[in-house]
């Protein structure tokens, strides 16, 4: 197993985040992450990426201990995530953005060039290196979503976990950021987790899907199994009311 999320709960203060989630991820698997506004899911790559202290449980990176570990540390151990509130540096170039990752995580490069290649190779990858001189500050949403992941790629992920990249995007823009993915993900070989409100895509990307009702794992299993799952209808349907 790539990833071992045993029994692991977080809670702010008096609120619980999330409560006894356990699952796992296999080597090259994409698991999709589903759920309403507030489930937990944010928290989730919180917690994988160091950004959060668990309140309980424990989690594993290919059977190694990694809660407890800064971020730079479980960065440097090949996970990557991009962010569902975009954050580049809007001073910088795309390509300065990109190179930086490259600087950090797991590939840790050295040489400034070196980081610079990597960066085009890795905005051609993603469709963005036309853009690769301008200032990040100057990209659409569907460019800022793309330069996100690219950013993650840059550090050399074998742990991709990806928050809502396709959020906002019309469905053309979709279709695109799932066929860069899926590319990508053949290209250099890493295992991912996406969180998406657009089911449709979660359906097409993953291989099983986990659901999370605030802060509880109400289901996992094929995509398939899922959309008929009684406690995620209900669950679903009772968001829309
Ligand atoms: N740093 C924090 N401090 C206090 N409460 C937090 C913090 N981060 C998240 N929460 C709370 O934890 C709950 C889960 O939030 P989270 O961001 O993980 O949800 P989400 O499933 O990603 O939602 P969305 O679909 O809106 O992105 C929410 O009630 C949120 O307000
Ligand atoms: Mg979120």
């Amino acid at each position: 197993m790539l990833l071992e999320i045993n029994d692991i709960s977080k809670s702010f203060g008096g609120l619980t985040a999330l409560q006894d989630i356990t699952f796992s991820v296999e080597e090259g698997e994409t698991l999709g992450v589903m759920g309403a506004n507030g489930a937990g899911k944010t928290t989730l790559f919180s917690l994988i990426a160091g950004h959060a202290k668990l309140s309980r449980g424990t989690i594993l990176l290919a059977g190694q201990q990694i809660d407890g570990l800064r971020p730079d540390q479980i960065s440097a151990l090949g996970v990557a995530r991009t962010y569902q509130i975009v954050r580049p540096f809007r001073g910088l170039t795309v390509l300065e953005n990109v190179a930086a990752g490259a600087l950090y995580g797991s590939h840790q490069e050295k040489s400034m060039a070196k980081a610079n290649q990597m960066a085009h190779e890795i905005l051609t990858d993603v469709g963005l290196d036309d853009r690769a001189n301008q200032p990040a500050g100057s990209l659409t949403l569907a460019g800022f979503k793309r330069l996100e992941l690219a950013k993650a790629l840059a550090t050399g992920p074998k742990l991709l976990l990806l928050d809502e990249v396709m959020a906002g995007l019309t469905p053309n823009e979709v279709n695109e950021a799932i066929g860069i993915i899926e590319t990508c993900k053949q290209k250099y070989n890493f295992t991912v987790i996406v969180i998406e409100h657009v089911m449709k895509a979660l359906m097409r990307m993953c291989e099983r899907i986990v659901v999370i009702h605030h802060g509880e794992m109400i289901a996992v299993g094929p995509p398939e199994e899922i959309a008929q799952d009684e406690a995620v209808i209900q669950a679903y349907l009772g968001a829309e009311k």
